[in-house]
């Protein structure tokens, strides 16, 4: 309403949420690297595709006279009431597309009580970023690095900056093909952008023979070499949950048995997720890998979903395979590079009141009224 009502008095928004142009838009304001960092995916970009044929098979079969007027978004995830079913994917050095970075995104998500997952390979650090968000909703991703002290270092900062919910990226122990870094030859962390967390945690800093400022290749090179090529298993787990008292989630999960295993390592929930067709070329459709998980385990440990999600029939399809929410990736670091905070919250805002809308005129006043039934597969 309230874009429509600014529009009679002759303002429109900064820029267009149409999902079809956002990107472009994007791409007419970010350096040819940083957008291909964004945009690019592993390989031909078939997984990327995948994620969004996965969404375009399925169809929402409204349902009129459901007295749908009077709508309710909110959702409870591990005990906290969350406005809306939706929360902002890890998404590393966000510097790359807008100084103010993760600051930005913090205060965006924070206005709308929406819970911003922080990366590990943020470009600020977990404390500054924590003071960013104020009162909002915090969630860490973790990196899992080979050092076992490093990992417990960054794991008690996080706790102690007041993050309540852990994600355990798992799909990302090395990075993929990327071949539109790699023409570029580019890698955020390389170019000396956004290293703040790694490069400032003192367990890592412990481990240097001399301080990054005094060596910064050496410093970036031995980090990576920390969290790529490593080679965690199942029966590892234990320790995280040793160093994380609250909900831990897995992201990354594709299989069915993966979900299993998750369960029966005692996690609280999962990230069905492909990274955004960023890892595996030619992998399954996130959305595809969804409603077998769902089915398998939803009853057991919280099922979140990402990858592909671009309207708010995508986040009405993913609710109703089986997710409990979702997360949302590259939109939100469009609009964090077309227009900082602003961008964030415009994208977000968007997306949510296009959500709120579509779930309505589906004919569903609430998140958990959606199931199967109100879709139809082509
Ligand atoms: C990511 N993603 C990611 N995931 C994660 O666990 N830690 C991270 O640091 C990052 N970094 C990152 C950077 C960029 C530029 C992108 C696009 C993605 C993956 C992210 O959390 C999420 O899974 C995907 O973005 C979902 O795909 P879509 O919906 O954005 O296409």
């Amino acid at each position: 309403n309230e874009i429509y009502l600014q529009g009679l008095a002759g303002t429109t928004p900064a820029f267009s949420t149409d999902p079809t142009t956002l990107d472009g838009a994007a791409s007419g304001v970010l350096t040819p690297e940083a957008y291909g960092y964004v945009a690019g995916g592993a390989g031909s970009g078939a997984t990327m595709h995948a994620n969004r044929e996965a969404f375009d098979r399925w169809k929402i079969v409204p349902r009129m006279l459901t007295g749908a007027t009077e709508r309710d978004l909110s959702t409870t995830l591990f005990g906290a009431t969350l406005p809306v079913p939706v929360l902002l994917a890890p998404i590393g050095v966000q510097t790359i597309v807008h100084p103010e970075g993760e600051l930005a995104t913090a205060r965006a998500a924070a206005a709308l009580g929406v819970p911003m997952i922080l990366s590990t390979a943020s470009a600020h650090t977990i404390e500054e970023v924590a003071e960013a968000g104020g009162d909002g909703p915090r969630w860490f991703q973790l990196y899992w690095p080979s050092d076992d002290e490093v990992c417990a270092s960054i794991l008690a900062r996080a706790r102690a900056a007041g993050y309540s919910t852990l994600v355990v990226t798992l799909d990302t122990w090395t990075l993929a093909w990327r071949p539109q870094d790699l023409d570029r030859a580019y890698l955020p962390f390389l170019k000396g952008e956004g290293t703040a967390i790694p490069l400032s945690d003192p367990a890592f800093r412990a481990r240097l023979p001399r301080p990054p400022e005094e060596d910064l290749p050496s410093a970036i090179l031995q980090w990576v070499g920390m969290f790529t090529g490593t080679d965690h298993t199942w029966e590892q787990l234990p320790l995280i949950r040793k160093l994380w008292d609250g909900p831990i989630l897995l992201k990354g999960i594709q299989h069915v048995d993966d979900a299993r295993r998750a369960v029966a390592a005692g996690m609280d929930g999962i990230v069905v997720s492909n990274h955004g067709g960023r890892q595996v070329d030619g992998a399954l459709g996130a959305l595809d890998a969804l409603p077998g998980i769902a089915q398998a385990v939803g009853e057991k440990i919280e099922v979140l979903f990402d990858s592909g999600v671009r309207t708010g029939a995508d986040v009405l399809k993913a609710l109703a395979l089986g997710a409990k929410a979702v997360l949302l990736g590259r939109p939100f670091v469009y609009g964090l590079g077309l227009a900082g905070e602003e961008g964030v919250r415009h994208v977000l805002r968007s997306l949510l009141a296009d959500f709120d809308l579509t779930l309505g005129l589906s004919g569903h006043r609430r998140p958990a009224e959606l199931s199967p039934a109100a879709l139809h597969r082509d």
